[in-house]
Parts: C-alpha cells; structure tokens; sequence
C-alpha cells in the first residue's frame, strides 16, 4: 500500500511547484496508471501521491495542498465521499472528481451534493482531461469572486468606519466648541456696548468686526450641528403622512411666503416610510430655497410626488433663478453656495441636510435645471418599511 504511494510520486519538490499536484486516492494501481497516462497524453504536466487510506488522506491534504483530487468512490473499508466530508471538515477548498467503476445515479447525486466537482467514469477517462480543466477554472473563479467579496466588504467596513469617525468628529468638534464661542461672542458685545465711543474710532470698528464674525461662527456652528445630528438623532422611521407634513410646513413658512406673495401648491401626497420631522426638515429646506433664490416673475411652486417603484419620487419645481447645470452636485455639499451671503443670504447648509437625509432611508436627492429657467428639485423616499419591501419584491 505505502509502496503504491512512493512509486507514483514525485519527489522533487522544486519541481513540484510548476506541475499540477494531483492527489490520487485509489487502491488500484493499475487504475491510476491508466488515469495518469490519459492526463499526460492530454499534454498535463503533474505531480502525483497515490493514497489509500483515510489517515494517509487526511495527512496528505494538509501536507500538500493539492491542486485536485481525484478519488475512486469504492475503496475497500471506506468511501470516495468521505474524502470530501474531510476536506469540509478541515475547510479546506480543492476540487475533487470522483473517477470511478459504474456509479448508480443515486450515489452519482450524492457526491455531487457532498461537494463532488465532477464524476467520470473508469471506462470513459478521455472525459477527464477536460473534467479536470472544468474544476479548476471553477476553483479559479470561485478564488476570484471569493477576493473580491471579501475586498468589498473590507472596503464597506472601512467606509463605515470613517464615515462614524467623521460624524464623531463633526459632532464632538461643532458640540464643544460651542461654549467657548458663546463666551467669546457674550465678551465681545459686551466690550462694544460699554466702550463704544470710548476708545479710537478704529477700535469700535474692530470689536464691530470681531463681534459679527463670532456670531457668524456661532450660526456655522450651529448649522454643522444640525448636520451632524441628522445621522444621530434617534429618529423614529415609520409610516408619514406627507400630506399633514406639508400642511405644517406651510403653515410655520406662512409669513415667508406671504411677503414673497409665493404661490405654493400641491397635489395629493403620498406616505412614506421615513421620520415625520425629517421629512417636514427636507420639503421646508426645498421650499425655503425656492422663496430665496426667486426671480422677478410671480413665484409659483409646486409639490408632486409620484409612485417608482418601492419609492415615492418628490419633485419641488420653482420658477426662479435657476441653477447652471455643472453646479448640480456641488449645491449639496456642506457649506457649497453659488452666491455671496449679500446677495442671499444663507450657509449653504439647507441642501447637505436634505442630502443626507434622504440617503438615511435610501433615498436620491438631485436637481433638473438651468440657469434662468427654474430648478426642480426631486427625491426619492421609500414607500413601505424594511418588511413590507421584502413582500412586495417576492
Ligand atoms: N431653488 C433654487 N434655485 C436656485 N438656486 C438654488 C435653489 N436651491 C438652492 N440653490 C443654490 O444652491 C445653494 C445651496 O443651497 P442650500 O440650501 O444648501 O444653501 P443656502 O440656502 O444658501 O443656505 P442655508 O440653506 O444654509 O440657509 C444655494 O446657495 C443656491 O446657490
Ligand atoms: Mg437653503
């Protein structure tokens, strides 16, 4: 038996390296031999170990990490099939194709279940060449497909990482510097009220300048607050009724576009699954822009919302300045305005919020414009939650 192993092996293990390993686990000589001689008549260049037991198996796998094995399914006092119990049991992924006398369909089925690449039969091995091509280019592709699974996931886990990291940061830095900016804009108006007049005409102007960038900061502030609280805040998703969301929303915009004598209409909206306050925060934003960036025409508004899909798709159309194309994605980045705040005023922050928001459920926020004929703003939020999703896809 051991003599089987020696005499079919090859023992130089720097050439081993080149050639194909092939384990052969078979207890009939004469067999490998006719199986070996077809492989080599194919052109393979191999390296064999005959092995017969199931100790010798286990030993050999581990040993040698074989390219493929090839096992006979009847082998005295064990079977072909538990050579690939082992090798599930050990983890270990190497293609094995059972080379074997007659197999009733049943056993056939059952190695290939086991985990069996591939059977072929002693008295058709011309198939085996090919056979073995077979498992390895699937052995190769599956090694591939298995890198790049694990290198996404990587990658989804380092996004995440310092997606968190950067949220903390936001929140920690625009969180704590809160209060020493509040001492520093208390000071500063309380320098200007008490010495104004009393010192040069040059130091009024300074603690003027002084006092209005700390109050601008403590707005930046609070707007890069606001921000970083949409990913923290413990906002409940469940199912929003849009319409009564909207009526809210125009009511506490009702000043604002009275004085712009804004017409702002709506059709039926729908519900969404997603949190009440945050929705009412995105449609508020939209609007508010809208009111803001309008032109001299009467400014008319309109909300619609429509079915895709498993979303509802929310478009805010406004007649106003318009936004040039090849800013479209900028206007959604923190702190990204296409005007000075004496023009309009603002931060830039109205439309990161949204962004973010609607990303939170999913969701797809962008503009459809032009410079000079309106925008219309759309975004996507989804229609059901998580569950019912799943049902409807089914
Ligand atoms: N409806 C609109 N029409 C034209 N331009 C718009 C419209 N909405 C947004 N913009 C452009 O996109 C920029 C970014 O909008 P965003 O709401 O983020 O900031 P903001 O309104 O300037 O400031 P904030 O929202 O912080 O008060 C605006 O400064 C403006 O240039
Ligand atoms: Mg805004």
């Amino acid at each position: 038996m051991s003599g089987a192993g020696t005499k079919l092996e090859v023992q130089d293990s720097s050439q081993r390296k080149a050639k194909l390993q092939v384990l052969l686990v078979e207890d009939n000589l004469a067999d490998a031999e006719l199986m070996l001689r077809e492989l080599r008549r194919d052109g393979f260049d191999i390296a064999t170990t005959v092995v017969q037991t199931r100790a010798e198996f286990r030993r050999r796998i581990k040993e040698e990490f074989p390219d493929i094995i090839l096992a006979d399914y009847n082998l005295g006092d064990w079977r072909g099939v538990e050579a690939l119990e082992i090798l599930h049991g050990e983890a270990l992924d190497i293609p094995v194709i059972m080379v074997t006398g007659a197999l009733g369909d049943v056993t056939a089925v059952e190695c290939i279940k086991q985990g069996a690449m591939d059977y072929v039969l002693k008295d058709g091995l011309a198939r085996l060449p090919e056979a073995i091509r077979r498992a390895l280019r699937e052995k190769h592709e599956r090694s591939l497909r298995h890198q790049a699974e694990q290198d996404l996931a990587r990658k989804v886990d380092e996004l995440a990482r310092s997606n968190a990291d950067l949220e903390q940061f936001a929140y920690v830095a625009s969180h704590d510097l809160q209060e020493p900016l509040r001492m520093v804009v208390a000071y500063t108006q309380l320098l200007s009220e008490r010495y104004k007049g009393k010192l040069d005409e040059n130091a009024d102007k300074f603690l003027g300048y002084a006092s209005e960038g700390a109050l601008r900061m403590q707005v930046l502030i609070h707007d890069l607050l606001a921000f970083s609280r949409v990913g923290r805040e413990d906002a409940v998703s469940g199912s929003v009724d849009c319409n009564s969301v909207m009526e809210e929303v125009l009511q506490s915009l009702a000043s604002t576009v009275q004085e712009s004598s804004a017409v702002v209409t709506h059709g039926a909206l729908p519900d969404v699954w997603a949190d009440r306050t945050q929705v009412a925060q995105v449609l508020q934003n939209l609007i508010q822009n809208a009111i803001k960036f309008r032109s001299k025409e009467a400014l008319v508004v309109s909300v619609q919302a429509e079915k895709a899909d498993q979303n509802w798709l929310f478009s805010v159309r406004d007649n106003g300045i318009g936004i040039a194309p090849e800013y479209a994605e900028n206007i959604f980045v923190v702190f990204q305005r296409l005007h000075t705040r004496d023009e309009y005023p603002g931060n830039g922050m109205g439309l990161a919020i949204c962004k973010k928001i609607v990303e939170r459920y999913g969701g797809k926020i962008w503009v459809e414009s032009q410079a000079g004929s309106g925008s219309t703003f759309k975004f996507t939020l989804p229609a059901h939650g998580p569950e019912e999703r799943v049902v409807e896809q089914a």
